[in-house]
């Protein structure tokens, strides 16, 4: 008799390592919060926008009520931003929320996911946490192997992600490429998508994922307001989708998985396009600047669409942690990436020009002693 609470998979899942907080920081290393850099959750260094403060406010009195189940304003919102009708959209308590319902909606315990090595970390919870079985595709040049990957699809595989830009590796997929790989994916296979970071894609990089929704009844594509859009405390994700699969996410997602408060910022964020084009132009200057610091301290790192860059720090498994350690003591917060098999790199996160320059300092300053 076990005395073992949970199913076995369960216990197998090892728990999502989250970006350190500043005030645990300061505790631990004895530190002013107010002088630490936070790089390490690619969080929108802007903060929230004060369109969405505002909408926020004035939200705040209906807070004893729960809130619209159904978010008619923010869907309409969405639906009149995307051109789909409301009952394509699907909100989520971040999109994190959307990535594990559909893994639930989808999929059945025993089943196969597919999914990239290096990609983004809550594909691996959300297929443990359903008992399904992993399909890791290896790698290319951090980023996804497309042939692969459809190579890889089994009878019993029912779910395929795809981060185009990647977290941790701020890899990117080309339209045309990615058009490609649906038209093969067969029909009872979904495919999702997961765009967190395409408002960051320059002009020429975009491509129409919802034009592909009208046309693949198996793709699901998945955005969040947690990234450019600067609202990560609130937790706002969405899945557009046609209502084949929406409604089975529907059946599964808490009727209030997004708050009052959240579904008022979304909707003044969405519509803040100022606010979005400040955040791409010093996304990109930030870009610039980190890479060419990288350049001079002569750091590996792969090229990024995101928010975020992945810098190789040392030659040997153990120089992720020891650098990240030395960063914390100076006050700086990025990302150690061991857990996703990456133990000589870090992540990044591309913050103000100060923050930047801070990192950068402390960076230098630890590779010239240890
Ligand atoms: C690729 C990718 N997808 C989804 C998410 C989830 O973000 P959120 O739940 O805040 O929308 C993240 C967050 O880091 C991410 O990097």
């Amino acid at each position: 008799m076990t005395t073992s609470f949970g199913p076995s998979y369960v216990r197998a899942i090892a728990p999502y390592i989250a970006g350190k907080p500043i005030s645990e920081v300061a505790r631990e290393f004895g530190l002013d919060e107010a002088k630490i850099v936070k790089l390490a959750s690619n969080e929108n260094p802007l903060g929230m926008p004060e369109s969405a403060q505002r909408a926020m406010a004035q939200a705040a009195s209906e807070l004893g009520r729960y809130p619209d189940a159904n978010a008619f304003e923010l869907k309409t919102a969405l639906s009149e931003r995307y051109g789909v009708p409301s009952d394509w959209i699907t909100l989520g308590n971040g999109s994190n929320d959307i990535l594990e319902i559909a893994a639930h909606a989808f999929v059945e315990k025993g089943q196969a996911i597919i999914y990239a090595q290096y990609s983004f970390a809550v594909y691996a919870l959300a297929t443990q946490g359903l008992g399904a079985r992993a399909i890791v595709v290896p790698a290319v040049k951090y980023g996804h192997d497309l042939d692969a990957m459809l190579a890889a699809i089994t009878d019993d595989t029912r779910l395929i992600f795809v981060a185009n830009p990647n977290n941790p590796t701020g890899t990117f997929i080309e339209g045309p490429k990615l058009e490609a790989f649906l038209d093969k994916v067969p029909r009872h296979v979904a495919v999702v998508l997961d765009e967190a970071y395409t408002e960051y894609l320059p002009a020429e990089k975009r491509y129409d994922s919802i034009e592909w929704v009208r046309r693949y009844p198996n793709l699901l594509v998945s955005r969040t307001f947690s990234k450019a859009f600067g609202l990560a405390g609130l937790r706002v994700g969405f899945a557009i989708a046609q209502p084949e699969l929406t409604d089975l996410l529907n059946r599964l997602r808490q009727p209030f998985n997004v708050n009052t408060l959240a579904q008022a910022a979304a909707i003044a964020a969405l519509n803040d396009q100022a606010f979005l084009e400040k955040t791409a132009a010093l996304n990109a200057q930030g870009y610039r600047r980190l890479t060419e610091a990288f350049d001079k301290l002569g750091l590996e790192y792969v090229p990024s669409d995101g928010n975020f860059v992945l810098v190789r720090v040392g030659n040997d498994d153990a120089a992720g942690n020891r650098v990240n350690l030395e960063l914390l003591k100076q006050g700086v917060i990025v990302r150690p990436v061991g857990n996703y098999g990456l133990p000589q790199w870090l992540r990044v996160t591309i913050g103000l020009p100060q923050e930047n320059e801070a990192f950068i300092a402390a960076l230098e300053k630890t590779l010239a002693t240890v």
